[in-house]
Formats: C-alpha cells, sequence, structure tokens
C-alpha cells in the first residue's frame, strides 16, 4: 500500500487526487456540481451531490491511475468550510439541502445578537465574529425552519456535521460522526482554547449538544470506508478544512509563516503558534491544525471575491470568454488610467465585515475599456490582499514572517502575483506544486499511516518555482492604495 487518496471537496466542484509515495500526485479526478439559490443572498448544495461527485471522482482517480483499492493506505480529506448539513441519524438522509458558507440567510440573526451585545463573548470563545458566514447560525436556522427538528435534534435523532463529517459518515455507511479540530473551529460552536464544544455558544443559538461530532486531531483514526465502495476497507487518517489543509500544504509550520489561497475567494492565513492572538483588527483567530492533542493557532483574514472576479468579468459583464485572456488584457490597459474595482459583490469580508456593501467601480473615462477592467479586477485581489496583511501586521508581534507563500488558480498569473508583490512591499513565493490543499490532506492521512515524514522533513520538500520582489516604487504603492481605501469608503457609504 504506497499511494494516498485525498479526497478536495470544494465549493464548485468535488476532486479526487492520487499521491504517491513520494508525495508526487499520480492522478486526478474532478467532477462540477450545480450551485442552487433559491433566493437573493441563499446558497445551497444538494448533500446528495456532495457524496455523490466524491465517490465518482474517487474511483476515477483510483481507475485513472490504473490501481486498486489495495494499493492505497490511506484517505485524507479535505472541504469547503463552515457549509452546514443536518440528517437524521438512523435513515442517513439530510433534513435541509446544505446550506453553502457564501450564504447571507442569517444576517438578521446576526444582527439582532450583536445588537443584545453577544459578539465579544463569540469572539473570545469562538475565535470569530457574529457573520452569517459560520455554520452556527445555519444550523439555527435549520433547527428553526424545519418542522420537528428541534425535538428531534433534542432526542438524539439528528446529527449536524460540515462537509467533512458528512462524507465520513457516508464513507463508512453511518458508523462514524466525526470532525476534526480545524473545520469544528469554524462552526461558531467551538471553544478553541478549551479544546470542546461550548455549552454557552449552544445556549446562545439554542443547539441541543445531542446533534454535535465528535471532534479529533487532523491526524487521526477517522474510521475506515465500507467495503463495497471501494473493494476494501480503506482508513480515513486525516481531516482538515481546505484553508487549514493548505497552510500545511505550504508547510507554514512556524509562527510567522502565512500563505494565500486564491480560489473563489481569498484566505490568508498566519500561523501564530501555541497561543491563539486575539485580532484587534477584526481578523479570525482560528486553529490551523492540531496535531496529537496540540492545536497550532492562526490569524486568519478571509476575503469572498478573488478568483471570482475574473468569472464575473466572464459569466457577467461578458468581457472575455475564458479566464486566460485576463492577464493579458491587463497588461495592455492604459497607465494613465486609475480605474479601481471594489468587488464587494456579497459584501466585503475582513477586515471590513460589512454583509450590505455592494460592488462599486471609481475613475472611468470615456477611454475606459476592456483592458482597464481587466486590470482593475486584478488589482482587486493584491488590494484586499494588502488589507488583510495591514491587519497581520498590526495584530502580530511574534516576527518570523519574510514573505507571503500563494497558491490556488489566480497564483499561476504572473502578472497578478508581481502587482501583489508591488502593492504589498513584499516577497511573495509561489511553489513548485500548487496542489497544496490536496497535499496537506495527504500529507496528514499518510504520515499517519506511517507512509510520508514527519514534520520538518516534509517542510524541506517545499519547492519554490519563482519568487516576485516588489519593484514599485514606494511613493507610486502609497498613492495607489489610498485610492483603494478612498474607493472602499465610497462604496460602503453608498
Ligand atoms: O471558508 C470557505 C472556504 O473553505 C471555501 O473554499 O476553495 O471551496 O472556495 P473554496
Amino acid at each position: 500500500m504506497t499511494h494516498v487518496l485525498a479526497i478536495d471537496q470544494g465549493t464548485t466542484s468535488s476532486r479526487a487526487i492520487l499521491f504517491g509515495p513520494d508525495l508526487t500526485v499520480v492522478s486526478v479526478a474532478q467532477e462540477e456540481f450545480p450551485q442552487l439559490f433559491p433566493a437573493s443572498g441563499w446558497v445551497e448544495h444538494d448533500p446528495a451531490d456532495l457524496w455523490s461527485s466524491t465517490a465518482a471522482t474517487c474511483r476515477a482517480a483510483i481507475e485513472k491511475a490504473g490501481l486498486h483499492a489495495t494499493d492505497i493506505a490511506a484517505i485524507g480529506i479535505t472541504n469547503q468550510r463552515e457549509t452546514t448539513l443536518v440528517w437524521d441519524r438512523a435513515t442517513g438522509k439530510p433534513i435541509h439541502r446544505a446550506i453553502v458558507w457564501q450564504d447571507r440567510r442569517t444576517a438578521d440573526t446576526c444582527r439582532a445578537l450583536k445588537a443584545a451585545g453577544h459578539e465579544a463573548a463569540v469572539t473570545e470563545t469562538t475565535g470569530l465574529l457574529l457573520d452569517p458566514y459560520f455554520s452556527g447560525t445555519k444550523l439555527k436556522w435549520i433547527l428553526d425552519t424545519v418542522e420537528g427538528a428541534r425535538a428531534r435534534a433534542v432526542r438524539g435523532d439528528l446529527a449536524f456535521g460540515t462537509v467533512d463529517t458528512w462524507l465520513v459518515w457516508n464513507l463508512t455507511g453511518g458508523r462514524v460522526h466525526v470532525t476534526d479540530a480545524t473545520n469544528a473551529a469554524r462552526t461558531m460552536l467551538y471553544d478553541i482554547r478549551r479544546g470542546r464544544w461550548s455549552d454557552e455558544m449552544c445556549a446562545m443559538l439554542d443547539i441541543p449538544m445531542a446533534v454535535l461530532p465528535e471532534v479529533r486531531d487532523c491526524a487521526a483514526d477517522f474510521g475506515v470506508t465500507r467495503p463495497d465502495l471501494f473493494g476494501r476497507e480503506i482508513p480515513i487518517l486525516g481531516i482538515a478544512g481546505d484553508q487549514q489543509a493548505a497552510t500545511i500544504g505550504q508547510a507554514c509550520f512556524r509562527p510567522g509563516m502565512m500563505k494565500s489561497t486564491y480560489g473563489t475567494g481569498c484566505f490568508a492565513l498566519l500561523n501564530t503558534g501555541a497561543d491563539p492572538v486575539a485580532s484587534r483588527n477584526r481578523l479570525l483567530t482560528t486553529i490551523a491544525y492540531q496535531m496529537e492533542g496540540q492545536p497550532t493557532y492562526a490569524l486568519e483574514g478571509s476575503i469572498f471575491i478573488a478568483g471570482a472576479v475574473v468569472q464575473w468579468l466572464r459569466d457577467g459583464l461578458r468581457l472575455i470568454r475564458s479566464a486566460s485572456e485576463t492577464q493579458p488584457l491587463a497588461k495592455a490597459a492604459d497607465p494613465g488610467q486609475h480605474v479601481v474595482l471594489v468587488p464587494a459583490f456579497t459584501g466585503l469580508g475582513a477586515p471590513y465585515w460589512n454583509a450590505d456593501c455592494r460592488g462599486a467601480v471609481f475613475g472611468l473615462t470615456r477611454n475606459s475599456g476592456p483592458e482597464e477592467f481587466a486590470r482593475a479586477a486584478l488589482e482587486s485581489v493584491g488590494y484586499q490582499t494588502r488589507d488583510l496583511l495591514e491587519a497581520m501586521t498590526a495584530d502580530w508581534s511574534g516576527g518570523g514572517g519574510t514573505a507571503l507563500r500563494v497558491d490556488g488558480g489566480m497564483s499561476a498569473s504572473d502578472w497578478t502575483m508581481q502587482f501583489l508583490a508591488d502593492i504589498l512591499g513584499a516577497q511573495v513565493d509561489r511553489p513548485r506544486v500548487l496542489e497544496t490543499t490536496a497535499m496537506g490532506a495527504a500529507w496528514l492521512a499518510g504520515q499517519h499511516a506511517g507512509l510520508y515524514p514527519g514534520m520538518e522533513e516534509f517542510a524541506r520538500t517545499w519547492a519554490l518555482d519563482r519568487s516576485f520582489a516588489p519593484a514599485m516604487a514606494a511613493e507610486d504603492r502609497a498613492t495607489r492604495y489610498a485610492r483603494w481605501k478612498r474607493a472602499v469608503a465610497a462604496a460602503q457609504a453608498f
């Protein structure tokens, strides 16, 4: 048994990636599934789609590699975080569709809890803010809305889970109801300092604790797969939320190391070591990973729109036909124009947390065209990352941070990464392997199986593809960033 199967269940697709004995990618299978928008600001997934696309891609990846279940030592799972599911323990049937992390339906609940003075306790206990982004208010909504659900939950008949929990439940044929510390840390129900579910948070949201899964380390025994699924029982030995798995895959194991992943959104995590750091700048305090009962904490900045801004150029504005056209267009933009795009399509995440803000464009002239829009779109990703890093620098005095490690689809764009280095005034490092999220999950499971090396040796295998050094004049950087800050302020005032 020489291979590890990583499951990466994301927001828009499910992927299965087989890693070989030296942690290289052997095969990849991917399947998209429908995004459901039943009302404005609501985003749902069909739980059956999450499971069937995962099972199908696992089988496809194994087949593509010409391997068998007997070649696979372990499964590692990484997943879109916060997305909330509730199902019947006896039948395994969900009582509602999955409410996705992007869903804003509980904004009023969050506003009311904030007005009642609950935010300080939420932050103190969970490291999070009172925002619809997290699972807690979504779970409350399901229990409030589905008839009879709360009573069934009190009786212990229902199970709650984030996507990792749902997948393990199905992989093990309903035998195991678990999660890991990183996913638990995103629910707004978990006490990240004490390492257990919080009675206080559950009471505040009226959540019966009988619905909660058991929380384990990221590298642990999460049960074995149903024998009929792959032809043999395969142990599940690793779980981490996708941004935490990317932090692991990027080998950000020392305090002060940070990574930024550019997918649909952008999520930057700074390793702060064994102690949680309370943010004074509206970042989140979260668990980066937990090994042998020891949590390592992180400060996290979450931006909701990064790669999605390119999708908007393509599907919304129809300025491009494919994402790859963006970089050449941006390069051709008129340097004399200063078009600024604030992509607050679903509100603003860190450090503003303004659920009501919407997108805006500033500085248009009669000459502004697709080129300037493309440049403004790519630059908005750099500006937003600078916002996060400003907040992180202000919150963190532990040193150690020299460069930002990047990954995710957009990190492949040299132009965008150079602008990022320029506007941050900091070095940006892109690794050779961009499958960092899946690699993090594979490493967790593989090292628990005794196949892969320990943390330090794994960190030494991290290899640089290209380093981007800041080349912009300090004055230019300051002028541009000030323009961005004015644009964000104006968008929020609109
Ligand atoms: O917090 C949400 C994040 O985990 C989603 O990631 O890559 O599926 O968009 P992604």
